[in-house]
């Protein structure tokens, strides 16, 4: 039984805002500090053009798929630390890992990210609630004490364990079949459809406790749509995210529309996905520890502030994790030698690895240092930001307060000063790696990504499932 992944070069996903494409290899130049007295803003080395035009470009150019390219070339040409303006913003960007451990030390306890203007657009204008992502200050924080024992805990994901395992192994049984159905007992697929479905079939099993059946013949018309929603939402948000509303507005009025009405679907999609659960709670009848249900228990949250949340979770959830588990095949593909290893590895596990996610990774170490070194290597954010509210010395520079400081995940990880031949995948380095402020493709602080230990479990429990079955067969590269 063989299987063959075709991957393009292009890996973007559709439509994620978040998404890399055609990575690769640039090294960089890191320019080492003086330690000596603290130099002002106005002396930090400058991204060329000036903010108007950089706004029009933004406007003309419809793909901005090879922004991490530039902004990597910037780094190269002007070292570890450059500033720009963008419109009225001010940004810094930095990308070493010094940088970020500063941040995170001089950080409030309302660490504060700008907000994606298309969605809060929305928000706006249907008068609702505001969700995690993009709150900010002391009304992001109590939502999030509210989210995190129920997303985020240990606890929370030892829950939503054996709801994410159900899924991964039907994942695995499917692909199967369809290899088994095949002429010759040999596949080449495109795997990207059915990695997206199988990200949107956890994320609505850990949320709502239901499943869509998204791997069967006959998926059903609403769970099509509510597909097709998620993906108009990320394919809208990229052509207006880097717009001001006011320009946007007349320029892109079909993808605003587009944008609305996706929205529109998803919101009246979670809307009655908690009513059903509350009924059922009611009844005493809910089947599942999802994340609504255990949010309802727990009675803390609003109703609208719950929903909110819960869109944010949707649309964070999704494809998030697609991308990671999609480039890992390729890297796999193109590595058979770590194929292989990892095969060995999740054959070895014992049938109980699943009583909790830490026991999951210790046992599976090595598809564990896999799945980092893909993020490394294709982060799904370009950049993590943080809005400072007061000033801080990066890289020897004064950056006062009221700057946005941009974070390169890309070009920290492709950077041979911080991951030795950076080029290289090689997932033995982050076994013996033991530095902090490396792996960041999750965020930091308080403020990190709280679906990441959810993200973790879904992406560890496909790659074992499959690398014990269809994949060890053997998976093989057939592009780019
Ligand atoms: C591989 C998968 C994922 C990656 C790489 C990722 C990455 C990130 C990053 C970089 C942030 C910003 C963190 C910061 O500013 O420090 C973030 C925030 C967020 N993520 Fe994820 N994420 C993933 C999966 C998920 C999943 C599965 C969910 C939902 C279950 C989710 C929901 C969110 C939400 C709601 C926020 C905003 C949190 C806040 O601002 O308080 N993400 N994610």
């Amino acid at each position: 039984m063989k299987m063959a992944f075709r991957l393009k070069s292009d890996v973007r996903l559709a439509g994620s805002w978040l998404c890399l494409r055609g990575a690769r290899a640039l090294g960089t130049r890191a320019v080492t500090a003086s330690k000596a007295s603290v130099l002002p803003f106005e002396v930090i080395p400058q991204h060329q053009g000036n903010k108007r035009q950089r706004v029009l470009q933004f406007w003309k150019e419809q793909n901005h798929d090879d922004l991490h390219l530039e902004m990597h070339q910037t780094f190269q040409e002007l070292g570890p630390i450059f500033r720009c303006d963008v419109g009225s913003t001010r940004i810094v960007a930095v990308m070493l890992p010094e940088d970020c451990a500063r941040l995170h030390q001089a950080e409030s306890p309302y660490p504060h990210r700008m907000h994606l203007e298309p969605w809060m657009a929305y928000r706006e204008h249907r008068r609702q609630n505001l969700g995690v992502f993009l709150l900010n200050g002391p009304e992001w924080l109590s939502n999030r004490r509210w989210l995190n024992p129920n997303v985020l805990s240990p606890k929370a994901v030892q829950n939503l364990l054996p709801m994410v395992d159900t899924v991964a192994r039907d994942f695995s049984e499917a692909l199967k079949q369809k290899v088994l159905q095949s002429a010759q007992g040999s596949l080449t697929m495109d795997m990207q459809p059915d990695i997206h479905k199988y990200t949107v079939e956890v994320s609505n099993f850990a949320l709502f406790g239901e499943r869509l059946g998204l791997f069967g013949c006959n998926p059903s018309s609403q769970s099509l749509k509510f597909i097709h929603a998620l993906e108009a939402v990320f394919k809208t948000t990229t052509q207006l995210m880097f717009l001001p509303r006011s320009l946007s507005r007349w320029m892109r009025s079909q993808a605003w529309k587009e944008h609305f009405e996706a929205w529109d679907y998803i919101s009246e999609y979670a809307e009655n996905r908690i009513q059903k659960k509350y009924e059922e709670l009611a009844r005493g009848c809910s089947q599942y520890n999802s994340i609504v249900a255990n949010l309802m228990l727990q009675g803390n949250l609003p109703l609208r502030a719950m929903k909110a949340n819960i869109m944010d979770l949707v649309a964070g959830s999704v494809d998030t994790t697609a991308l990671p588990l999609m480039m890992t095949l390729f890297e796999l593909a193109r590595n058979p030698t770590v194929q292989q290893a990892l095969r060995q590895e999740s054959m070895a596990t014992e049938p109980n690895i699943y009583e909790n996610p830490q026991r999951l990774r210790m046992e599976l170490p090595l598809l564990w240092a896999a799945i980092k070194e893909t993020l490394r290597m294709y982060p799904v954010g370009l950049f993590l930001e943080r809005f400072l509210t007061s000033p801080l010395v990066l890289q020897n520079y004064h950056i006062p307060a009221g700057t946005l400081v941009h974070l390169n995940l890309y070009s920290m990880g492709r950077n041979p000063e911080v991951f030795l031949s950076p080029e290289h995948y090689n997932p033995q380095r982050w076994l013996e790696n033991k530095e902090t402020y490396k792996h960041l493709a999750f965020g930091f602080g308080v403020r990190q990504c709280i679906g990441r230990r959810l993200a973790e479990v879904e992406m560890l429990l496909f790659l074992h499932h499959k690398s014990g079955a269809a994949l060890g067969a053997g998976a093989k590269h057939s592009g780019p």
